[in-house]
């Protein structure tokens, strides 16, 4: 089966990464696909009507890594109602990446990662892991090359 990477990228940072975990994935032989969850204008903090001009599927791949920026603290609406509709997860593996700006630790990262093990936990998968990329910060690098390490393997 195939492995999938899912994004949600409005400036090209959490899509930056996501083509680096696809290489990784393909360099151990796995075919990987690479899909946006794209909307129409703008993902605003605290607006929930969102509009979908793309959709990716899932039910073809067996490991999934999910990747999203973090708004407000939160995992952004595109995201969270993208991995509402989903179908069952069930038998699946998932991984989640977020990136995000600024410092510390209670600045949205581990919320809005929070919020999308729990939505695809209900839907039954099993969850593999987990990373936070802080763009700002001189580690940006480091996050990033731990981010694709750990989530670019199937475990
Ligand atoms: C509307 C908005 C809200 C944001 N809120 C946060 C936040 O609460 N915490 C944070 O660390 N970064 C925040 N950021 C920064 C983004 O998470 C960061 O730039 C991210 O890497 C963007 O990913 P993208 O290029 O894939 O869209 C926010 C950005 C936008 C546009």
């Amino acid at each position: 089966m195939e492995t999938g990477i899912v994004v949600f990228s409005q400036t090209g940072n959490t899509l930056a990464v996501a083509k680096k975990i696809k290489e990784k994935l393909e360099s151990q032989g796995y075919t990987s696909n690479l899909e946006e969850v794209t909307i129409e204008g703008q993902a605003s903090p605290g607006n929930k009507k969102v509009e979908f001009s793309k959709i990716p599927q899932v039910e073809e791949y067996d490991y999934i890594v999910f990747g999203s920026p973090v708004h407000a603290f939160s995992l952004p609406a595109p995201m969270s109602i993208y991995l509402e509709q989903l179908p069952s997860l069930k038998e699946k593996d998932v991984s989640f990446f977020v990136t995000k700006q600024l410092p510390f630790n209670w600045t949205g990262g581990n919320r809005a990662i929070d919020q999308m093990k729990r939505i695809c936990e209900e839907k039954g998968a099993t969850v593999k892991g987990m990373e936070v990329v802080n763009w700002r910060e001189k580690k940006r690098n480091q996050d990033i090359i731990r981010c694709v390490e750990n989530l670019g393997r199937k475990l």
